[in-house]
């Protein structure tokens, strides 16, 4: 099933799901979140970021040892990015894979809303002990977990989803 829900109301239905469903999540879904954070664009199109995407319940349950956020979901994308891949900006030397890495990931998370899914940005977990958990990640930053899944019934937003600092705070017009 695929939604298309109007952006708009996307971003404002998003919010941080801490009660997932254990049902798994068809393949085919998963299959079009991540097509959604393959072509999410990238500095100087490097694309210096890989996406783990668990489903299988060993590695689920190992996960629990390497983060407090867990909340049952049945897909974790974990996202990840190599700073010798990535475009590295000359007049400071800032690397961009982070910011790679947080687009990819935000393309994932709003990509899995618009499939009728619950998401959960976590980025509170031992990057060592979930480097371990998954192959091929030699030379990775491991940025984000991107829970997915359905919603549990009792799911709802915590307090935090409507505290967000005013516009005239969070905006600087320059006229
Ligand atoms: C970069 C990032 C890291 C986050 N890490 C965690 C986390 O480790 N555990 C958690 O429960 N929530 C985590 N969150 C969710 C935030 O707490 C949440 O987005 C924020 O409180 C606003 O609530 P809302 O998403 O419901 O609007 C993270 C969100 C972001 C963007």
């Amino acid at each position: 099933m695929t939604n298309n829900m109007d952006f708009t109301t996307l971003i404002q239905n998003r919010y941080s799901c801490r009660a997932f469903d254990p049902k798994p999540v068809e393949q085919e879904i998963i299959d079009r979140i991540l097509e959604a954070g393959r072509i999410a664009p990238t500095a100087v199109n490097k694309q210096p970021v890989h996406v783990w995407a668990v489903t299988d319940a060993a590695t689920l349950a190992a996960i629990q040892d390497v983060t407090r956020s867990n909340y049952g979901a049945p897909v974790l994308l974990v996202v990840g990015c190599r700073p010798a891949d990535a475009w590295v900006r000359r007049y400071d030397g800032k690397n961009g894979a982070e910011v790679d890495a947080s687009i990819v990931a935000t393309y994932l998370m709003l990509a899995a809303e618009n499939e009728g899914l619950a998401t959960l940005w976590v980025g509170s977990f031992d990057p060592a002990g979930l480097a371990a958990l998954l192959p091929g990640t030699d030379g990775y930053d491991l940025v984000a977990m991107i829970n997915v899944g359905y919603p549990a019934p009792t799911s709802a937003p915590s307090p935090q989803h409507t505290r967000r600092v005013p516009m005239e705070e969070f905006v600087t017009y320059k006229k």
